[in-house]
């Protein structure tokens, strides 16, 4: 997933004690109200962090405000520092360093009252641990719950259970043991490795930094201690060697680096490394940098690579050990969370960015969605804005990958709207689906090009679009006419014959809107290469799916015909009395009633039925077909 901050920050691993435990990242769950801000400030006072003028301003503003008597409000210090972000652009998540002589920590930190599941699982991907926060009072809630479950998701192993404001319910054990009892209770399921509870007063600072005398009837650690003392995941140097690459260097015939970062294991001059995909292998020359060749590389050295062989390698193809190597797969099952307005549809192309590798991907599958507050499983067909689902994917072209319980850097992706360039959701891969080697490609004897001759012209998808009754089947058989007339073969492929066969179990919601124009697309593909000129007439309303048919055939052979007859025309004409009904109500999701349509921005033939007749238009698409060489 994306985040502010890099992954690898290299801390000086020696203490005034001795060696330290270098770097925990920890993500703080829980809101305002359970006193996030307030635990967050008392343990940046309280490990001497906050700088002495923001400290003298917060003394002001404490005295001020006067919400906590005479004592300092801490909660003031993060809020303070929040309302300065907001005024930035939009950052989800914060984050704050601070260290003691035993540990540094980087705490991310998601702002405001309300945490939604995209920034707080952006958070989340990047930390080893998590406190979260429980108020006393309130005990287990769904929020908590909700917060467990996408620590999980985003493998988050080690959790401390943050029971606050203890001083509110007189520090009682009983309470404590009660609230901690519900938690392990719905928390067995998640798998954490350790789940550590504590009771503590962020407030007065009982048993954040300083062990309270208060609860003698605990024995466990100090929040501070918990965190200095929490053993993170094994290191990512200890995994296997996986280097994306992220461009190939070649000033010079002499010289060929692999350039990028080691995202996991470490590299020696000398290994035998393969190229995932391809299975191609080869050893490491050199490993270059800036400040001249490394013996070895390690996580989080970003280094160029050169190899003793010369084989075929492009960016975003991963290096490998070739004795231990990711799994290849065009599809692969993974939970997704969607991260845009817009609901994620099944069977739309976005763009996955999976390491350094950018490809076409769609989702071939919802099995279901999770309710991140219950945990239940429910059947969906789409996911909407914080949404979570476990989905199949496809990808146009093998990506190597590693389960992310095994390693987040090369188990998680993003999907990218191939409209906006907005991150749309980010997922996490579970296992792979099938090894992109079992199924192969036939090849045929009789190609496309044989059957052009043979036909006398070439092949193409002639798509007309537009709202339903703006005269796309009438021009499309128009010039089916005439193309038959002269000798060319033809097939139509028309909305509403489609859907009493193939696409039966279909109807009109936008998910079966976008799997109609897929199968559509797939099915002209065919046709295309069967030699054939293929008219469809379809309303398909998304500039994505027409966007993908186009993408399915060569460039000249998609020639998309906006059929722009104005709605009140449409509306006017009702060939077959639907406006009529969908104004009633008696038909849902109509397109130009309440169901939008996407205006293509640049199509081949724009028609306008306002001002030429159906054969005029007819007349106009036979010649861009000549124009485009596609018939004589
Ligand atoms: S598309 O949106 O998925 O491309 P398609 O072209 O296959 O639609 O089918 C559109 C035809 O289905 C319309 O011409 C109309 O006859 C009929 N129809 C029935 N219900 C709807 C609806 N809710 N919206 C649009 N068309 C509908």
């Amino acid at each position: 997933m994306t985040s502010a901050i890099p992954r690898h920050v290299s801390v000086d691993a020696s203490g005034p004690d001795g060696p330290t435990k270098g770097l925990l990242r920890f993500l703080t769950c829980g809101s305002v109200d359970d006193g996030k801000s307030t635990l967050i400030g008392r343990l940046l006072y309280d490990t001497k962090l906050i700088l002495e003028d923001q400290l003298a301003a917060l003394e002001r503003d404490s005295r001020k405000h006067g919400t906590v008597g005479d004592d300092i409000d801490f909660a003031l210090l993060v809020d303070g520092l929040e309302a300065e972000r907001e005024q930035g652009i939009t950052i989800d998540v914060a984050y704050r360093f601070f260290s003691t002589p035993r540990r540094s920590f980087i705490v991310a930190d998601t702002p405001g009252h309300e945490q939604y599941t995209r920034n707080m699982a952006t958070g989340a991907s990047n930390s080893d641990a998590a406190v979260i926060l429980i108020d006393a009072r309130k005990g287990v809630l769904t929020q908590t719950r909700r917060h467990s479950y996408i620590c999980s998701l985003l493998g988050i192993r080690h959790i401390a259970v943050a029971v606050n404001k203890i001083d509110l319910v007189d520090f009682s054990g009983e309470r404590f043991h009660h609230i901690v009892g519900d938690y392990f209770g719905f928390a067995q399921s998640l798998g954490f490795a350790s789940i550590t509870p504590i009771p503590l007063s962020a407030r007065f600072g009982d048993n954040v930094t300083t062990r309270s005398e208060r609860m003698r009837w605990y024995d466990g650690p100090t929040l501070l201690e918990f965190l200095e003392s929490v053993e993170v995941e094994q290191a990512l140097a200890e995994k296997p060697f996986r280097f994306p690459v992220q461009w190939v260097n070649r000033p010079n015939l002499d010289f060929r680096g692999f350039a990028g970062t080691v995202v996991s294991g470490t590299v020696r001059t000398g290994d035998k490394v393969v190229v995932a995909a391809s299975g191609k292998e080869s050893t490491v020359k050199r490993i270059v940098t800036a400040d001249g060749d490394l013996e070895e590389a390690r996580a989080g050295d970003a280094v160029t690579l050169t190899l003793a062989d010369e084989i075929d390698i492009a960016r975003g193809d991963v290096l490998a050990r070739a004795d231990s190597r990711p799994e290849v797969v065009d599809q692969f099952a993974a939970h997704v969370l969607w991260m845009a307005e817009e609901a994620m549809l099944p069977g739309r192309s976005y763009l996955m960015r999976i390491g350094t590798k950018y490809v076409p991907a769609r989702v071939t599958n919802l099995k279901h969605k999770v309710d991140v507050n219950t945990l239940e499983h429910i059947a969906a067909k789409t996911l909407a804005l914080n949404e979570i689902g476990l989905c199949n994917v496809a990808t146009a072209t093998p990506v190597a990958f590693d389960p992310y319980t095994e390693n987040r850097e090369t188990g998680a992706f993003i999907l990218i709207d191939r409209f906006t360039n907005a991150t749309a959701g980010a997922g996490m891969i579970t296992f792979g689906l099938r090894r992109a080697t079992n199924i192969h490609r036939q090849d045929l004897l009789v190609d496309k090009a044989s059957r052009i001759r043979l036909n006398g012209h070439k092949p193409a998808i002639l798509w007309f679009t537009g709202l339903s009754g703006s005269g796309k089947s009438t021009i499309a058989n128009i010039v089916e006419r005439e193309l038959h007339a002269r000798g060319a073969h033809t097939y139509m492929l028309d909305g509403d014959n489609v859907r009493h066969g193939l696409n039966r179990d279909l109807g009109f919601t936008d998910a079966d809107r976008v799997e109609n124009i897929r199968r559509v697309g797939e099915v002209a593909k065919l046709f295309v290469d069967a030699g054939l000129i293929v008219l469809c007439s379809f309303i398909s309303p998304f500039r994505a799916e027409r966007r993908m048919v186009r993408e399915l055939v060569g460039e000249e052979e998609f020639i998309e015909v906006f059929v722009d007859t104005a709605l009140e025309e449409c509306m006017r004409r009702d060939p077959k009395g639907l406006y009529a009904r969908a104004k009633e109500g008696k038909i849902k999701n109509f397109t130009g009633i309440d169901s939008p349509y996407e205006r293509p921005e640049s199509p081949e033939v724009l028609v306008n039925t306002d001002d030429c007749s159906a054969e005029d238009a007819a007349r106009r698409i036979l010649d861009a077909l000549r124009e485009r060489g596609i018939i004589g």
